[in-house]
């Protein structure tokens, strides 16, 4: 089982869910954090304001997947469906994951997914 971690522009989160929907994905977990890239925040526009903060604000996207085949499926998606072509359209982590619970039912691994 693989983990899927994107940091992705705000304003495409929209855009990016509902290409991940079309692709057959079907749980995700959204969180709003903070970050910075190697510019450390300083000349990645947001909101049309340059930042002089270092932390930007981004939304971080997690997705399981069983097999690394929807891994692929879900890192291409992300990467075509966030691009912008402008620094700061984020970075996409894949790393494996051993165990998974569905609490409701005690299933377990790919057949909790
Ligand atoms: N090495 C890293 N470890 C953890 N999080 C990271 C790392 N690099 C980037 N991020 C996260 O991804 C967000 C977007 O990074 P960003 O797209 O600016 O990466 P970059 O390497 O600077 O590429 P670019 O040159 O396109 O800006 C950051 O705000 C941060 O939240
Ligand atoms: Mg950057």
């Amino acid at each position: 089982m693989k983990k899927i971690e994107a940091i992705i522009k705000p304003f495409k989160l929209e855009d990016v869910k509902d290409a991940l929907i079309e692709a057959g994905i079907e749980g995700m977990t959204i969180s709003e954090v903070k970050g910075y890239g190697r510019q450390q925040g300083h000349s990645e526009l947001y909101r049309g304001a340059e930042y002089v903060i270092e932390f930007i604000p981004k939304v971080k996207i997690e997705i399981v997947v069983s097999t690394q085949e929807y891994a692929d499926i879900a890192v291409n998606t992300i990467k075509e469906a966030a691009l912008t072509g402008k620094i700061g359209d984020g970075k996409i982590f894949v790393s494996d994951i051993n165990h998974v619970v569905r609490i409701r039912t005690g299933e377990e691994d790919e057949e909790a997914l």
